[in-house]
């Protein structure tokens, strides 16, 4: 069994696993995680890109943005869905390593990756360093030549394509700190870094890599990059002769967070995304590459809700009179920092029994010591609504636990997996004893 039911009595139960239990067994706050859930939208994404793109004669590789969220658990559940790992840190390396994905199907990212960050990914043999600056460029072949090694690498290009949902996660306009600017046709920033990754005989360069933003809901802007950077892979061939063999269109595929809200779906994206570099390549008269993406949120997002349970309740006057009832949980800011952040939007729904009482309105807030420490922004909640009531916040498994702090000295929540009626615990609860150990006093 897959997602959520409800059943008339109000039982909810998340992949056969009652609330209730989940509650009792592992406390509150806890960060909830459909495994049947995730590994269908892994695969889902894999078989639609594989299938749209089989059509038009070319390859791809779905990478899974480990940002998103990792443990070993998910990073061997998305190695077995068919799926590579997509990591952007020497942590997240690490545990993609220890999880057992083979190096080669790895890849590295990071505008400032340490010289360990690149000498531990060199002799794992990842598959793939996507390099971001000149600097970096002769820092990594400096590094694979020192060690004898060739280091296959993609160049990280911006196609000033600005796509996403909020400032903070759109990568691709100028004025920002990632990639190398296409801006200026053969004396662009881009360019003169590929040339140099062609010139340096300690490094494969392997392709070209553009990712133009976070939570895209509108799929133009990744055929727009993706023409972009066919043009600039032409470019690089009449000058340099050599046409790379890959190239990476990054992740950023949006989600639902709402009811009412649309997700991209990746049939159709995959289909239209297919076609667009099919046209350009034939404009362009170059052979197609192999391709790759780098789904993160999509993945994992839906997959995921948080548990909490409700403590204080106070209605508040607002501004023309009306009342908003403010709910706190035992969590907040430290388990989500998406809605302080980003004002990102969430959905509460009480779950842990049914009321008749007319809903009012609510906003859910946390226990942390500001008043931006807000969960869901606004939402209609039983009237009755009352401490100890169990809330779920729907599809918090994309940078939730991953940007989760300790903020206020707050142990992070346990992640428990779900899986045909059975839970597990892959990150168990943080306790004021690991905070402690930290200290030296
Ligand atoms: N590839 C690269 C190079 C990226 O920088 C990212 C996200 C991804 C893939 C995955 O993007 P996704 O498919 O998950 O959208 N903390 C923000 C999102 C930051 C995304 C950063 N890069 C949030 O909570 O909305």
């Amino acid at each position: 069994s897959r997602g959520v039911s409800r059943s008339a009595e109000g039982d909810v139960r998340v992949a056969g696993v009652s609330v209730h239990e989940l509650a009792a067994q592992h406390g509150t706050p806890a960060y909830v995680l459909d495994e049947a859930d995730l590994r269908s939208r892994a695969s889902g994404y894999r078989r639609a890109f594989e299938a749209a793109f089989a059509e038009i004669g070319a390859g791809v590789d779905v990478y899974y943005a480990g940002k998103a969220f990792l443990s070993l658990a998910v990073a061997r559940w998305v190695h077995d869905e068919g799926l590579r790992v997509d990591t952007a840190t020497g942590g997240e390396l690490a545990i993609a390593l220890r999880a057992g994905v083979p190096g080669p199907h790895i890849g590295l990212h990071g505008n400032n990756k340490s010289d360990d960050e690149i000498v531990t990914a060199l002799e794992a043999g990842v598959g793939r360093i996507i390099v971001d600056s000149l600097v970096e460029i002769e820092r990594v072949a400096d590094l694979a030549g020192a060690r004898g090694l060739v280091a296959p690498v993609m160049v990280r290009v911006t196609t000033g394509v600005h796509a996403g949902g909020h400032e903070y996660i759109s990568t691709a306009h100028e004025d920002q700190k990632f990639g190398l600017s296409v801006a200026g046709g053969a004396d662009s920033p881009a360019m003169a870094a590929l040339r140099r990754a062609v010139e340096r005989p300690e490094l494969h360069l392997l392709g070209i890599h553009s990712h133009i933003g976070s939570q895209i809901l509108d799929p133009s802007g990744f055929e727009v990059a993706a023409r972009v950077v066919l043009t600039l892979r032409a470019e690089l061939a009449e000058r340099t002769g050599v046409l790379v063999d890959e190239v990476d269109l990054g992740g950023g595929y949006g989600i639902a967070y709402l009811p009412g809200e649309v997700a991209l779906d990746p049939d159709r994206i995959a289909k239209d995304v297919a076609a667009s570099v099919q046209a350009s390549s034939a404009d362009l008269g170059t052979p197609l590459p192999r391709f790759s993406i780098e789904p993160g949120r999509a993945i994992v997002g839906p997959a995921g809700l948080t548990l909490y349970t409700v403590g204080t309740v106070k209605p508040v006057r607002i501004d023309d009179g009306r009342v908003r009832t403010y709910v706190s949980v035992d969590g907040g800011m430290s388990d989500n920092i998406r809605p302080a952040l980003y004002g990102a939007q969430y959905h509460a729904e009480l779950v842990g029994r049914v009321s008749q009482v007319e809903p009012v309105l609510a906003r859910v807030v946390g226990k942390h010591c500001e008043s931006g420490d807000i969960v869901v922004h606004e939402v209609q909640l039983p009237g009755d609504v009352r401490a100890g009531d169990l809330l779920a916040v729907a599809a918090t498994g994309a940078y939730g636990r991953s940007m989760a702090s300790n903020y206020n000295q707050v142990p992070r929540p346990p992640v428990v997996a779900v899986t045909d009626g059975r839970a597990r615990v892959l990150l168990r609860r943080e306790t004021v004893d690991d905070l402690l150990a930290l200290d030296q006093g």
